[in-house]
């Protein structure tokens, strides 16, 4: 097992988590809607740091949002996290990524953690709890198992919530996973880039800092007691873009001495200075969607000068094996290659 590479062992593990699994798609956040726009950084962003993108000009920018699950089956009503993947288009061809989704935390801080979850969360045969093991579940502090939906029939809830309720680093990622919900619109739910970034001004200063992107439409989920639709989200931001741009502001969170850098569990003090460092305008969805939404890829480790990953060991493990799932899809555009020391110089399409 050992002999095995840690990033073909990471996309097999997330690939067990989803029997129906197929071939060709991502293994996580399978079914996604890719969509043209641009950023525009604020006035600040340029004093906080160096990076092309965070200068003022307009960037064109191509963002592709999804839900979590990896089940080619689109559920979109159904309680997920869901995802927004942004690559900023710099000159020369260059890029990078920003990849983010609606869990404020991580459930793993360090990749054996992950494996471990990964095994909890098997999918198994859904189950009613009882009102009184509710109630029960309720009294000894533990979350309530979840009903499954109408034509559910396994769910990795179950394993999720055992393993939260012995695992104190994960719970506060997987309670919130399993209350999300779901988003009325891709664009009205509030995204997380969850580990820390080092950022340098022109003045040279490092910071510690996380990202997130707030929804200009405001945050909205759907009604939780009314039965979920399937497909919506997709046609809701063909309407939306029609009639007007969406928005969100890129907020950049700066931490300070104290705050957890290398843990994507630990939430960071809510009174941490935040800064507006831009506005993305999502103007239309992509017209080619094999493009912009199959065969495109991100990775969290596509930087750029003025932006370094911190030590976080989730961060540098996904690098590799964001490559590998894009290698083993067919993706376009997976330049990272090598160990992960290259992710600090990472620059490429
Ligand atoms: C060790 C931890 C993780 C592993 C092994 C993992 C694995 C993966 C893999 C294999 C993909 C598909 C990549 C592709 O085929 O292009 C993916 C996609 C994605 N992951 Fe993760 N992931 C991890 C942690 C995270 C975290 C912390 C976030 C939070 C921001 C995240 C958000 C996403 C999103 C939004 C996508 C979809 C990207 C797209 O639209 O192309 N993942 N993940």
């Amino acid at each position: 097992m050992d002999d095995i590479p840690v990033a073909q062992r990471l996309v097999d593990a997330v690939i067990s988590d989803f029997p129906d699994h197929a071939a060709g798609t991502r293994p996580v956040h399978t079914i996604g809607i890719g969509v043209d726009g641009y950023f525009v950084a604020s006035d600040v962003a340029r004093t906080y740091c160096i990076a092309e993108h965070f200068q003022g000009q307009q960037v064109d920018a191509s963002v592709r949002f999804s839900n979590g699950s990896g089940s080619p089956v689109q559920h979109d009503g159904w309680n997920d996290v869901r995802g927004m993947a942004t690559k900023f288009h710099l000159k020369d061809g260059a890029a990078t990524d920003l990849i983010a989704m609606t869990l404020g935390e991580f459930f793993s801080r360090t990749v054996d953690d992950f494996f471990a979850f990964t095994t909890a969360a098997r999918q198994t045969p859904v189950k009613r709890e009882s009102p009184w093991q509710k109630f029960l579940d309720m009294l000894q502090l533990k979350q309530p198992l979840p009903d499954p939906y109408r034509r559910q029939t396994e769910s990795g809830d179950a394993g999720t919530l055992a393993y939260a309720n012995g695992h104190r680093f994960a719970q506060l990622g997987v309670f919130q996973a399993g209350m999300i919900g779901a988003p009325v619109s891709y664009a009205r739910a509030t995204y997380h880039a969850v580990h820390t970034f080092v950022v340098t001004g022109p003045d040279g200063i490092r910071r510690n800092v996380r990202f997130s992107w707030q929804p200009v439409a405001g945050v909205c989920t759907t009604d939780p007691t009314a039965a979920p639709v399937d497909k919506y989200l997709h046609q809701e931001l063909r309407d939306r873009l029609e009639q007007w741009p969406a928005r969100f502001m890129l907020m950049m969170t700066i931490g300070e001495a104290g705050d957890a850098i290398d843990d994507p569990t630990q939430p960071w003090p809510a009174k941490r200075l935040r800064v507006v460092m831009g506005t993305l305008t999502l103007t239309k969805v992509a017209d080619d969607q094999a493009a912009a939404a199959e065969h495109i890829s991100f990775n969290p480790c596509r930087l750029g000068p003025g932006i370094e990953p911190s030590g976080d060991p989730i961060l540098h493990a996904r690098r590799d094996a964001y490559q590998e799932s894009c290698q083993r899809r067919g993706g376009n555009s997976c330049p990272l290659s090598g160990n992960s020391a290259n992710a600090r110089s990472a620059n490429a399409k």
